[in-house]
């Protein structure tokens, strides 16, 4: 299976219908019972959703608006210093609070005016073929959670902060918008797994952690990066490659660390360019190719 199902918790629902998440022995909330039952009526909420229906509002409680307080305050010092331009223009048009975890309704009130991105409530993982689908559609499927206290810096678990902060500022610009839409297009239109698979790491290399250029400095636009002021703080020190389709879609990556591995586009156009044209075009035989033709290229040198 794809790499991205490891980092989302199973949730059950037992036979009285209750839901209960299983987070794993390592993390951080795993022994914080109250951290548990947040996550399970969460959890829950997300299940008894709708599509088309209201988004079930989350009763936050202090200590969660005060994570998210913090982790805004944190964040938004970095990213004056390594965030992308488009992506700071995204975050001055969105204005979302940052004294409080916004509701997901909320979210899509904010940017529907602005690039047509609604939310949509995710109880855990969403098979990849309709996460990235109902891209083309204008819709983001999110988790509603937020970290755990402890460690806020860093989560191996995609967060309503990485949701929120991390990708819809990003969403808020109609260049980054666009090219989630492509992205959602390119899943729709191929049928194979393999190719599924390449688009998906196409989008965790560029969406979730990309790079790029601005005035000779590295800064970020993924969501992963973004939303981390621990990672944010170390991305410029990895090993940045140039973009490239077929090396993109081919390496593997470990969720649950900070990536050693990133590519940088040289501009915003340069991305637009690659990897726009790239889920704009694709089909399941032009990724075939570019798969054979790397692995060609590799034998002969
Ligand atoms: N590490 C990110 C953060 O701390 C959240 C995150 C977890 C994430 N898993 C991810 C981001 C997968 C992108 C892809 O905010
Ligand atoms: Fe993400």
């Amino acid at each position: 299976m794809f790499e991205e199902a490891q980092y989302f918790a199973p949730v059950a629902t037992r036979d009285d219908g209750s839901v209960v998440v299983e987070l794993a022995a390592n993390h951080p909330g795993v022994a914080d019972p109250v951290y548990r039952e947040r996550r399970n009526a969460i959890a829950a909420l997300a299940l008894n959703h709708t599509p088309g229906e209201p988004i079930p509002e989350a009763a936050y409680t202090e200590r969660e608006h005060e994570v998210w307080a913090l982790v805004s305050r944190e964040l938004a010092i970095k990213h004056r210093k390594y965030a992308a331009g488009e992506y700071l223009r995204g975050y001055e048009r969105l204005g979302l609070p940052q004294d409080r975890i916004p509701q997901l309704q909320e979210v899509g009130d904010l940017l529907e005016p602005l690039t047509g991105f609604r939310y949509l409530p995710a109880a855990g993982l969403v098979p990849l073929r309709d996460f990235y689908g109902v891209l083309a559609d204008g819709l983001f499927h999110s988790t509603q959670y937020i970290r755990h206290h402890s460690v806020p810096f860093y989560t191996p678990e995609p967060d309503v902060i990485h949701e929120v902060i991390g990708h819809a500022n990003a969403l808020a610009s109609d260049r980054f918008a666009r090219l989630y839409r492509l992205a959602g297009a390119a899943a729709r239109r191929v049928e194979t797994d393999a190719a599924l698979e390449f688009i998906s790491k196409v989008f965790w290399f560029t969406m979730e952690f990309g790079v790029l250029a601005e005035n000779g400095e590295d800064r970020a636009y993924g969501a992963g990066i973004l939303s981390s002021y621990g990672e944010i703080e170390e991305f410029r020190g990895m090993d940045i490659l140039p973009l490239d389709l077929a090396v993109m879609g081919t390496t593997s990556y470990d969720i649950t660390k900070y990536q050693d591995v990133l590519f940088r586009a040289e501009s915003m156009s340069h991305l637009e360019d690659v990897v726009g044209t790239f889920w704009a075009t694709c089909d399941d035989e032009t990724i075939s190719r570019i798969v054979t033709d790397k692995a060609a290229a590799k034998s002969v040198v």
